[in-house]
């Protein structure tokens, strides 16, 4: 049976979106939809789909979870040297993107990241469950791996060395995402939907305009 894809379709009519509607800094307009988001109950209002680039300009591209929005730049936490960690040291932009169905809308950023401060990752690290401290140290992030057992293994092994307390590995932690470009898109009837997009201007202010959808 064959799924017939080019029949599923639909029509977004629930809110509309102007420049004029728009907080002077994006990451405070990202902000207040994320909490639009959360008080919608959207599914997951915190993860976010980060695309990175290799060394021959390929793309790849994966969800995290965005931990904070601190003085504008964007945080989310992983194994600096997973495939992502290492695509990002060596080339330190990404373009990330929110989406959230239940309220018709997309968020898209795009920027410079760099290492957030060890303190930070830190703290994070320390709020995270035990077992997801172990994880961290269990997990060599997008290596391949023999066996689910290998990972169980490895897990056990960290949690008798750490019983109480886990360090943060030296190999995991945030990265800030300075944004240079976000545009907010909201869905409306017809393909006729609403974008704005943020750039700086000339002197480093924030501007904003419509785009064609
Ligand atoms: C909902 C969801 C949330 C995720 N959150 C994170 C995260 O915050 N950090 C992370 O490193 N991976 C997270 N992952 C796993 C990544 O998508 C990805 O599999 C992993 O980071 C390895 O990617 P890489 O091999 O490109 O480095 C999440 C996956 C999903 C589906």
């Amino acid at each position: 049976m064959s799924l017939n894809l080019a029949d599923i379709r639909k029509d977004y009519s629930q809110k509309e979106l102007s420049p004029d509607d728009c907080l002077a800094d994006p990451a405070a307009q990202l902000e207040a939809w994320l909490n639009e988001a959360i008080a919608a109950q959207v599914n997951e209002p915190t993860a976010m789909n980060v695309a990175s680039v290799d060394e021959n300009g390929r793309p790849s591209a994966r969800i995290v979870l965005l931990k904070g929005v601190e003085q504008g730049q964007l945080l989310f936490y992983t194994n600096y040297l997973s495939r992502k960690g290492r695509q990002l040291d060596a080339r330190p932009y990404v373009a990330a993107t929110f989406f959230w169905p239940e309220l018709e809308r997309q968020i898209r950023v795009e920027g410079q990241v760099r290492h957030v401060p060890e303190e930070v990752s830190d703290a994070y690290f320390a709020s995270r469950p035990y077992t997801s401290r172990l994880g961290a140290w269990a997990s060599e992030q997008s290596s391949e791996i023999g066996s689910k057992a290998v990972l169980v293994t490895r897990a056990a092994m960290f949690g008798a060395r750490h019983p109480l307390n886990v360090p943060r590995p030296p190999h995991w932690g945030g990265y800030a995402i300075t944004p240079e470009r976000v545009e907010f898109w909201q869905g409306r009837p017809s393909r006729l939907h609403d974008r704005v997009l943020y750039t700086r201007d000339e002197l480093g202010n924030w501007k904003t305009c419509r785009l064609a959808p």
